[in-house]
Order: C-alpha cells, then sequence, then structure tokens
C-alpha cells in the first residue's frame, strides 16, 4: 500500500484521534451486530499496548446534523468496554471545552469515545473549523473506517489537513484485499453481483468489464438484463429508465455476462408469499422475480468451480424472507467449498448474508464497507484514503 499506516509513525504515549466506522446496527438500545467493533480493535489494542491516550470517533446512522437520542454512542461505549475488558469513557459531544478538558485529562492507556460527529452539520459539511477542533484533540489522527472512506467529511478526510494522518490496520487490510483484487487478481476470475438495482452495479461492471472472466447476476439487477434482453419478467422490480444501459453492458460483455436461466417467483411482495420455480422467460402475469432458481445455481457452480478469484456483492434475491433467500445461501455455500480460491466479500447485504448462515470464516476477506467497497470496485478514489499521508 502506497500510504502510511500505524506501523509507520511513531505513536508510543502519543494522544490520538482515531476515526473508526462504528456505524452499527442497534436494536433496543443495545449494539445487534458487532462485527464493526470487533475489526477495530488490532488498531486500538496496538495503541493501548504502546501507551497511547486512545480517543476514538465515530458517526452512528444518519442523524441530519442534530442530536437524536437514539443515535447516541453509549450502546457503542458498553460493547467495546466489554470486548477491550477495560473502562470506556463515553463523552456528551465531539468538540467544545468539555471534550477538550476530558481529553486532556487522559492518560496513557485512557480510551475516550467521543459522542456521534454527525449530531453537527460541519462532520458531513467537511467544514474545516469544525475538522480542525477534532484534530486540536490529539497529536496524530489515524483512519481505521475503510466503511466510511467514501465520505469526504470532517472526520474522514477534513481532520487529516491538520494533523499527521495514517491508515489503521483494519484500513490497511481492506485496502490490502480489495486492491489486489483489481490490480492482480488470477484468473479465471469471477464476478457475482446481485442487488435490487442495476443503476448501483453499472460502475461495477464497467470497472471490471476487463479484468474479470465471467459475471454471474441475480437478483433484482438480473431483471431489468432480462427485460433487455427482452423478456417476459412479469411484475417484477425493473429499472426502464436502465434497460439502454442494460442493453450496452449485455453487448459490451458479451459472453462474459451470465444471467439467471430460471428464478423463483412469488405471486406478492411478502415473506409468506405463493412461490414457483420457472424459466426467466416464463413468470406468469402478476407474478414477480424474488430469487435465483435451481438451475441457475448449477450454471453458477459450473463457473466457479475452476475460479481462483470471486469477487461477491449484493444478493441474488429477496434474502429477508427465508422463501426467496435460498439462491444467496446457496451461493454463499459455494464460496465456503471453494479450495484455493480467493473470495472476496463486499460489505453491505452480500457480507450480512454470509455471516447469516455462519460462513464468513470461510471466505478470504468479508468487507466492512458497503458503499466504500462499491465504490473501490468502481475504481473511485476514497477520500478518506487519498488524504492519508503518502509512504
Ligand atoms: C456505512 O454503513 O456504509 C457507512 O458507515 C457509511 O454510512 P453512510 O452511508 O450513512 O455515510
Amino acid at each position: 500500500m502506497n500510504k502510511k499506516t500505524i506501523q509507520d509513525v511513531d505513536v508510543r504515549g502519543k494522544r490520538v484521534l482515531v476515526r473508526l466506522d462504528l456505524n452499527v446496527p442497534l436494536q433496543e438500545g443495545e449494539v445487534a451486530d458487532d462485527t464493526r467493533i470487533q475489526a477495530a480493535l488490532p488498531t486500538i489494542r496496538y495503541l493501548l499496548d504502546r501507551e497511547a491516550s486512545v480517543i476514538l470517533c465515530s458517526h452512528l446512522g444518519r442523524p441530519k446534523g442534530q442530536v437524536d437520542d437514539s443515535l447516541k454512542m453509549e450502546p457503542v461505549a458498553r460493547r467495546l468496554a466489554e470486548l477491550l475488558e477495560r473502562p470506556v469513557t463515553k463523552l456528551d459531544d465531539c468538540v467544545g471545552p468539555q471534550v477538550e478538558s476530558a481529553v486532556a485529562q487522559a492518560g496513557p492507556g485512557d480510551v475516550i469515545l467521543l459522542e456521534n460527529t454527525r449530531f453537527h452539520p460541519e462532520e458531513k459539511a467537511n467544514d474545516p473549523e469544525f475538522a480542525r477542533q477534532l484534530a486540536a484533540l490529539a497529536e496524530l489522527y489515524v483512519n481505521d473506517a475503510f466503511g466510511s472512506a467514501h465520505r469526504a467529511h470532517a472526520s474522514t478526510e477534513g481532520v487529516a489537513h491538520y494533523l499527521p494522518a495514517v491508515a489503521g490496520f483494519l484500513m490497511e487490510k481492506e485496502l490490502e484485499f480489495l486492491g489486489r483484487v483489481l490490480a492482480s487478481p488470477e484468473h479465471p476470475f469471477v464476478a457475482i453481483l446481485g442487488g435490487a438495482k442495476i443503476s448501483d452495479k453499472i460502475g461495477v461492471i464497467e470497472n471490471l468489464l476487463d479484468r474479470v472472466d465471467v459475471f454471474l447476476i441475480g437478483g433484482g439487477m438480473a431483471n431489468t438484463f432480462l427485460k433487455a434482453e427482452d423478456y417476459d419478467v412479469g411484475d417484477s422490480l425493473v429499472e426502464d429508465g436502465s434497460l439502454d444501459v442494460a442493453r450496452s453492458l449485455l453487448q459490451q460483455a458479451g459472453d462474459k455476462l451470465i444471467l439467471p436461466v430460471d428464478v423463483t417467483v412469488a405471486d406478492r411482495f411478502e415473506a409468506e408469499a405463493f412461490s414457483q420455480v420457472v424459466a426467466a422467460g416464463n413468470v406468469p402475469r402478476g407474478w414477480r422475480i424474488l430469487d435465483i432458481g435451481p438451475r441457475t445455481l448449477e450454471l453458477f457452480q459450473g463457473h466457479l468451480e475452476n475460479a481462483r478469484t470471486v469477487v461477491w456483492n449484493g444478493p441474488m434475491g429477496v434474502f429477508e424472507f427465508a422463501k426467496f433467500a435460498q439462491g444467496t445461501e446457496a451461493v454463499a455455500r459455494m464460496l465456503a467449498n471453494l479450495s484455493g480460491a480467493t473470495t472476496v466479500i463486499g460489505g453491505g447485504d452480500s457480507a450480512a448474508a454470509v455471516k447469516r448462515v455462519g460462513l464468513d470464516d470461510k471466505m478470504t476477506h468479508v468487507s466492512t464497507g458497503g458503499g466504500a467497497s462499491l465504490e473501490f470496485m468502481e475504481g473511485k478514489t476514497l477520500p478518506g484514503v487519498a488524504a492519508l499521508l503518502d509512504k
């Protein structure tokens, strides 16, 4: 990696501001999935082992620039303290005199968690004065928030203009795995793309077009491709505004782009809907595609068997409904059973799917970034990474 990391600078005894992505799901006031907190531990522990004072900050949810009690950081602080087995002092704000004095009193090995950075509108506006105030709390800035690296916000980008700025271990790991897949994938290289919307994945398909050997397409986005090929998709979700771009991608990708040959359809968009498997062009009137079918899974399996690199982004169907989760879960199992292949799972829904079937530790890398991993795969520069010191 061409960016400096925490290991390239002297952290001993320093006051260090660490931007994490602690934007975790909450349920009844507690953390419902602590994956992102767990992923942040190596950087925090490294700093604590070197007697740094650790000042953590993150956003949580989308509070629109004002205090929202349901998005305060207490549940995150509680879970973090449990995992670190040491106290975590949660402050009531992320800037201002009280924060400054609490931080000034912090000693080596202390862990402070600032309040949700998005309670201030200046965070998303990347306001320089707000960034300067955050920077004034510390002597060094570590960005370990890969999941937020696509945002040019004060705590992810602006602050790096006022302090020496380096990557943490999670940031480094994410950039290495995702970067290797783009720069030097072993072939055959298969990209599995799903999710509801084709418009979200156009950039990824374009950027991977010359790199991958095969695209396996599922999820709602496949419907738009099928319709572009003149298949009757009944009442399925289709982005009519993207039909032209779908036709052009089909033309450019040729044989590389594999669409479902059969699909599981439902008579309505509900968990308990009636379902049946039909050929891709035979969706009965009034029915909609909610998953890929068994023949499609066989087809996908055939392409995956010899793969050396696999990237997966987006579920194959409406996996929130058990009846329509079979395609997504089967793909997760196929990847888990591949021997010797590098398997990289984009964050967000696909990461949630492999975790739900308990196969996350069978993958080479499961990204903690949804939007960030997608933008990285599109070949875009991530502002939170660009702002870090070059090696
Ligand atoms: C995420 O969950 O993808 C990141 O934390 C970014 O959150 P945002 O989309 O609200 O900026």
